[in-house]
């Protein structure tokens, strides 16, 4: 049996359907912010629940519109070591210095003992990252800290479009919430994001920001520093399709993780992650930890050669502060050039000069766990085939010892 990491399925009627509107957008002439752009805003954001929703190129500038949005610059912000880069690279083009936090192992998420230890007098915000579609019970604490240190909570919502916490939808807990909709996204229209927020202000910056700053209070001429964040109708296109059938995709991939559930129950080997009973999840990742000494690449490599199963990518293998760039690049973004820091007006002062460190439920976690195939269309007998080959696997005394 082949398990490729990822299969994204467009069925006929809905190829029909996209290729349909797209003839249209192409022959209406207007191949940008135009009515398709708005219907998918308007369709997401009934679905999170938000007062507002601004589509953009891609969630990575989300993230940073929402931090320009709301005025922050020259400041820090907290973010988990454990995510994507592209959470950090926000901050940084955002003008602001990235502090890591560690991430805890059982929830994948900051943790306030260690978040009030990340806090310095110029931080301003903290953003939650929802690593695999796991929203942190932790979030009522976090929130609290931040309230209490007047920081903004962002959340990266990335990987948890249509998960919730005691019945609120992740994009709807902090100030505002940055979607992806990258191909192994939840919903995805190959590229493309989208931001969403109940403040009315940050609405008003992110959509004059996301278009080049042009105000429409001041016929269109710039008063804001913005830039081409868009998003084109042919995009907007399959992102109604997508939230046309979000629900079905949410409940299928739900389906697939409680079957992986079931047959991973007390093997005695490899424990799946288990989900905070308060949330519910759209699985972007199914997570489970290796036994002890187990070592991931060989495990992947057996699967993939003698199994033909393709375990997906991990979230994540290298926490951030473990990368190259940190040599190269401050963390607010400026080249060290030999320790003088290109175009830093705080150096040394901004505490950039030592390499951040010291996360060690972060570097726990990236080590030890791993995530199984889950995509809508995958069926029990293949689940039962990925956990069979897992557990033979790992009983295999070559996959284990690194
Ligand atoms: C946690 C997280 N944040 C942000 C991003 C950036 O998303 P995009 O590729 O849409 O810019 C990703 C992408 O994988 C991600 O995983």
């Amino acid at each position: 049996m082949n398990i490729p990491i990822l299969r994204i399925p467009f069925p006929e009627d809905e190829k029909r359907f996209i290729n349909q509107k797209i003839n249209e957008v192409l022959d209406s002439g207007v191949l940008t912010m135009g009515k398709y752009t708005q219907e998918f805003e308007e369709l997401f954001r009934r679905f999170i629940g938000s007062r507002y929703a601004v589509s953009t190129s891609n969630c990575t500038v989300a993230l940073e519109i929402i931090i320009r949005s709301l005025g922050i610059e020259g400041k820090s912000i907290i973010i988990p070591t454990n995510t994507f880069m592209a959470t950090a690279y926000a901050v940084m083009q955002s003008g602001n210095k990235v502090i890591f936090a560690d991430s805890d192992r059982d929830t994948l998420s900051l943790y306030p003992k260690d978040l009030r230890k990340r806090i310095d007098p110029d931080t301003a915000a903290v953003v939650l990252v929802h690593i695999g579609g796991v929203i942190t019970p932790d979030y009522y604490e976090i929130k609290k800290i931040c309230e209490e240190n007047n920081l903004y909570l962002i959340e990266d919502c990335a990987h948890a479009f249509g998960c919730s916490i005691d019945g609120k939808n992740a994009g709807l807990l902090g100030v505002a919430g940055a979607f992806s909709f990258f191909p192994t996204k939840v919903v995805t229209t190959g590229e493309g994001g989208m931001i969403t927020t109940d403040d009315e202000d940050v609405y008003k910056n992110a959509m004059m920001i996301r278009n080049h700053g042009k105000n429409p209070a001041m016929g269109n001429r710039m008063s804001q520093f913005g830039y081409n964040y868009r998003l084109s109708e042919i995009t907007a296109v399959i992102g109604i399709q997508q939230m046309r059938k979000a629900a079905e995709i949410a409940a299928a991939r739900k389906e697939v993780a409680s079957i992986y559930d079931r047959l991973l129950a007390d093997n005695g080997h490899v424990r799946p992650l288990s989900v905070p009973s308060n949330m519910a999840s759209t699985y972007y990742k199914y997570i489970a930890f290796l036994p002890e000494g187990c070592d991931r690449s060989k495990v992947k490599r057996i699967m993939k050669e003698k199994y033909g199963v393709s375990l997906t990518g991990e979230v994540y293998a290298d926490p951030c502060h473990t990368e190259p760039i940190w040599k190269e690049y401050t963390y607010c973004g400026k080249l060290r050039n030999n320790g003088r820091a290109v175009g830093c007006t705080r150096w040394p002062g901004c505490g950039c000069k030592t390499l951040q460190d010291g996360f060690p439920e972060a570097t726990y976690l990236s080590n030890h766990h791993i995530c199984l195939p889950l995509y809508p269309g995958l069926t029990e007998k293949e689940c039962v085939y990925v956990v069979h080959s897992l557990l033979e696997t790992v009983r295999n005394k070559a996959a284990t010892a690194f």
